[in-house]
C-alpha cells in the first residue's frame, strides 16, 4: 500500500468551542496535531491571560488519555484591550498570540474591534513585546460585497497596520483571495498567513451552484476559482509564509441548514487528510511535510516536532454527520469518498 509519513503536523488556526460541543470535537484535532492555535471566539471571548488558563484546563481536561495534545491559546483583541493586558499575556507561557476580529465580520465577533485605528496603541505593545497579532482580514461595512471583503480590509487596513508597525509579526488568517496572496508574498517575513483545507479543495460553486450547500458557508466566503487556484500555487510553493490553519469550524447541523445558518465548515475530522487530496491533485505530495508540520513552528519560534504519522493511500467515505449530544455535527465532505488516510 502506498504510504506517505510525515513529521507531526500542527493546525494553526482552530475553534474547539467550549462545553459537550468541546467534549466531542477536541479528539479529532488531538489525533492528528501535536498543537494547535485555539481561536478565543467563545461567547463571552476570551480576553484575559486568567481566562485563557481555565479555558485551556478544560481542552486539557478533554483530550484522550492515549493522546497527547497541547492548545496554544490566544487571546480576543477588543477596543479596550490594554498595555498591561498584552505585557501579562507576554509573560504567560499558555498565551502565543492575539487576535483580532473586526466587529461584526463572523461568528462571535460582536466583541470585536469597531475602530482599527483606535487600537494602533495595543498594536504597538504587541509589537514591543513581540507577540504575534492573528487577523480576521475582512471588512464589516454592509455595503461591500461579501465577495470584495478580504481584499478591501488589505487595502484599506492592513497595508497601514504593516507601514505602521514593521517588526510585527503578523498572520493574516484563512486567506481567500489571490490578492492576499499577492500581498503575503511580497510583504517582509514577519507577515504569513494560512490557508484552510475548504478554500484550497473548493470554489464558490459547492456552495452556490446546483442548490445551497450551507456546509460550505464560512468566511471568509469561497471564491471564484482563480483565487482558489492562486491559493493551491502559494500552498504548493514551498514558500514558509504559508502554512496549515484548518479553521475548522463546528456548528451543529440544524445551526447551519436553517434560513439563516452559521459560518463554518468542520473540517478536523480529516484535516491532513484533506491537504493531502489537496496537495496530491497539485502533484506536490512532496510540499506537504514543509505547510503542515514545519513552516507554522517556524514562524511562531516553537520547536518543530520529533514524532510522525503516516498516511495511507486508502478510499474512505466520510461519515454524513458525528454525534454531538442529541445533534449532530455535519463534517467538510459528509458522504463523500477521500482517498487518504490516517493511519
Ligand atoms: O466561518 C467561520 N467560522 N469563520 C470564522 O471566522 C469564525 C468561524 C466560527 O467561529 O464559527
Ligand atoms: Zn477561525
Amino acid at each position: 500500500m502506498k504510504t506517505l509519513t510525515i513529521t507531526r503536523p500542527d493546525d494553526w488556526h482552530t475553534h474547539v468551542r467550549n462545553g459537550a460541543l468541546l467534549k466531542t470535537v477536541l479528539p479529532d484535532t488531538a489525533k492528528q496535531f501535536a498543537r494547535a492555535i485555539i481561536m478565543p471566539n467563545l461567547k463571552p471571548p476570551v480576553t484575559t491571560v486568567a481566562q485563557a488558563l481555565i479555558y485551556r484546563d478544560e481542552i486539557l481536561q478533554a483530550v484522550p488519555v492515549d493522546m497527547d495534545f497541547t492548545p496554544l491559546m490566544t487571546l480576543y483583541l477588543t477596543g479596550t484591550t490594554s498595555e498591561a493586558d498584552i505585557k501579562l499575556a507576554a509573560e504567560s507561557d499558555a498565551v502565543v498570540a492575539f487576535k483580532l476580529y473586526p466587529a461584526g465580520a463572523t461568528t462571535n465577533s460582536d466583541a470585536g474591534v469597531a475602530n482599527i485605528k483606535a487600537i494602533y496603541p495595543a498594536l504597538s505593545a504587541l509589537e514591543k513585546y513581540d507577540l504575534p497579532l492573528l487577523i480576521h482580514g475582512e471588512v464589516t461595512d454592509e455595503h461591500c460585497d461579501i465577495f470584495d471583503r478580504e481584499r478591501l480590509f488589505i487595502e484599506t487596513h492592513l497595508n497601514d497596520i504593516v507601514k505602521n508597525f514593521p517588526a510585527l509579526r503578523i498572520v493574516l488568517e484563512h486567506v481567500t483571495t489571490n490578492e492576499a496572496v499577492q500581498f503575503v508574498s511580497a510583504s517582509a517575513n514577519t507577515i504569513a498567513a494560512t490557508i484552510t483545507p475548504q478554500h484550497l479543495l473548493f470554489n464558490r460553486n459547492a456552495l452556490l451552484a446546483g442548490g445551497i450547500r450551507p456546509h460550505y458557508y464560512c468566511l471568509p466566503i469561497l471564491k471564484r476559482e482563480q483565487h482558489r487556484l492562486a491559493l493551491v500555487a502559494a500552498a504548493t510553493s514551498g514558500n514558509p509564509k504559508f502554512f496549515l490553519g484548518t479553521d475548522s469550524a463546528p456548528h451543529l447541523s440544524t445551526l447551519k441548514e436553517t434560513a439563516c445558518g452559521c459560518a463554518g465548515c468542520y473540517s478536523a475530522h480529516a484535516a491532513i487528510e484533506l491537504y493531502a487530496e489537496a496537495f496530491e491533485r497539485a502533484d506536490a505530495l512532496d510540499q506537504l511535510e514543509g505547510f503542515a508540520s514545519f513552516y507554522g513552528a517556524d514562524f511562531y519560534r516553537l520547536p518543530r516536532n520529533i514524532t510522525t504519522v503516516t498516511l495511507e493511500k486508502q478510499s474512505w467515505i466520510v461519515p454524513s454527520a458525528y454525534g454531538a449530544g442529541d445533534s449532530t455535527i455535519t463534517p467538510l465532505k459528509a458522504g463523500e469518498t477521500l482517498s487518504w488516510k490516517l493511519r
